[in-house]
């Protein structure tokens, strides 16, 4: 046994392969456990690749390892509260990826999920842990940038094929219009570009 967060891997999403799983190796009180794909060998080969000891051809068996602790859920966005709630149903907390949700009621059904089971969720926002944003807030509430009437910020990526999946409505990628005619985009900051 170690006293290491085990975690499980739900896909061989790309953001997994190129960020976040890097990031998990990094850290000093989690290790990488098990990937699950819906194909085997699919799971076979990126366990190769990224020196993951564990391989399962479906996602069910990742919920079932006990030896997993914690789900990393990188699933188009139309599968996060599908399967992040069977991970709560696991007793398996989540760190789901961005946007939690494809709407306001799913994410309230998600929140819950958990919150009825005692299990942890997060969502995969990572700006707020950054050691940048804390410096910006604290010379923001100290007074060293001085006095703001008005800030504004805009951020964009660019997906450079249409089959990605964040562009994909079918699997809730994309964007819309919301009643206030606001164009709401997908916010993703990991994006290569
Ligand atoms: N790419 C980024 O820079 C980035 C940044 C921030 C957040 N995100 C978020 O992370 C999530 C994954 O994005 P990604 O770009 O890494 O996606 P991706 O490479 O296309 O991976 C998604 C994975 O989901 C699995 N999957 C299950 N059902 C699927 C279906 N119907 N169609 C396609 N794949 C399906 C596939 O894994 P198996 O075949 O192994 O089952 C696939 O590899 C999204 O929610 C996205 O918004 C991405």
């Amino acid at each position: 046994m170690t006293d290491k967060i085990r975690w499980g891997i739900l896909s061989t999403a790309n953001i997994g392969r190129r960020r976040v799983i890097p990031a998990f190796k990094l850290a000093r009180n989690g290790v990488v456990a098990a990937v699950a794909s819906r194909s085997l060998e699919r799971a076979q080969a990126f366990a190769a690749d990224l020196d993951i000891p564990t391989a399962y051809g479906s996602y069910e068996e990742l919920l079932n390892d006990p030896n997993i602790n914690a789900i990393y859920n990188p699933l188009p966005n139309s599968e996060h509260a599908l399967w992040s709630i069977r991970c709560a149903e696991a007793g398996k907390p989540v760190l789901c990826e961005k946007p939690l949700a494809s709407d306001a009621a799913e994410a309230q059904h998600m929140v819950d999920a958990f919150a009825s089971r005692g299990v942890l969720l997060a969502e995969g926002f990572m700006y707020r842990f950054h050691p940048q944003a804390v410096k910006i807030k604290e010379m923001v509430e100290n007074g060293a940038l001085g006095t703001f009437n008005t800030i504004n910020a805009t951020f964009t990526f660019p997906i450079r094929t249409e089959d990605d999946i964040r562009m994909q409505t079918g699997l809730a990628g994309g964007w819309r219009v919301d009643g206030c005619g606001l164009l709401l985009h997908q916010c993703d900051a990991a994006d290569d570009g």
